[in-house]
């Protein structure tokens, strides 16, 4: 992202990690266009980020919605300006056992996280492809890649984030589009606080290494490592866990 000019668009960018990804890019100079379905969300991103009016925008956007979505960047973003960048945060889950899930469920995660990820990166890698390239990240978890309880459905359409960056890297590298994924541990959001509970966050507390949630600080610092060209410029196709050492443990040594 040398190219400072070039816009770098962050879905579900109004909260938690897309929020700190928004901010980690604009501190450094970017120009980010914040994408979020919540307009309550948006409005207190715009009063989180009201340091930088000329480089933040803002716009009301269900990644489900895949007319809007292709209206919204032709409108918002002339020909004339490069997208270099891509952050596909928008996403949700929940705990719940395998015997509850319903398909209903699965198909409403499915839509969000992995086909609402899938539009917006098809539209913006063409962008990108007419541009000298850019890169795209993808939000997955690490529910994508182990068998977490209560993930039947969330776990799945996660999972399916790992085999898209794999896939999209192969295809788009010739284009000079990067494609990479990360994989949060449980973070300090308002998504990780619902989902997982007060029970929850007891055990997750437990069953990290690191014995704490990261802070969706930590996850923007990978994010824009991945997204900074000069930093990351031969990095593309990688699932970065970043996770206090969750998904490399297994037994756990005592307190
Ligand atoms: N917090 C965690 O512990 C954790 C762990 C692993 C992965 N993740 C992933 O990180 C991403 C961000 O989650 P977060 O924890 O920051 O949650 P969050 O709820 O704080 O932020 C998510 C944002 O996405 C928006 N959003 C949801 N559905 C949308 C849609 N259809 N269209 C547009 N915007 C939409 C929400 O309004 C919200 O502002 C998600 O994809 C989530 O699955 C989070």
């Amino acid at each position: 992202m040398t190219n400072h000019a070039a816009v770098t668009i962050v879905t579900g960018g109004a909260s938690g990690i897309g929020l700190a990804t928004a901010a980690w890019l604009l501190a450094r100079g970017r120009s980010v266009l914040v994408l979020d379905h919540s307009e309550a969300n948006l409005e207190s991103a715009r009063a989180a980020l009201k340091a930088y009016t000329d480089t933040a925008a803002f716009a009301v956007l269900d990644v489900t919605d895949e007319e809007a979505m292709l209206h919204l960047i032709s409108s918002r973003i002339p020909a004339s300006t490069a997208i270099s960048g891509l952050v596909n945060s928008a996403g949700f889950g929940a705990d719940i056992p395998f015997f509850e899930t319903t398909s209903q469920t699965l198909r409403d995660m499915l839509e969000v996280n992995l086909v609402g990820t899938f539009a917006i990166s098809r539209e913006v890698a063409t962008r990108m492809s007419g541009t000298g390239g850019g890169s795209i990240v993808h939000i997955s978890s690490v529910s994508g890649l182990i068998g977490n309880k209560g993930r039947s459905a969330y776990g799945a359409t996660k999972a399916a984030l790992v085999n898209l960056t794999q896939v999209m890297s192969n295809e788009l590298a010739r284009y000079r589009i990067r494609v990479n994924c990360v994989c949060p541990g449980p973070i300090e959001t308002p998504l990780a606080a619902a989902a997982h509970g007060d029970a929850g966050k007891v055990l997750w507390e437990q069953q990290v290494p690191m014995k704490r949630y990261g802070t969706p600080k930590e996850i923007a610092n990978t994010v824009g490592f991945l997204l900074d060209e000069e930093s990351s410029s031969y990095v593309t196709g990688q699932i970065v866990s970043v996770d206090g050492g969750f998904i490399a443990s297994g037994l756990l040594s005592p307190a």
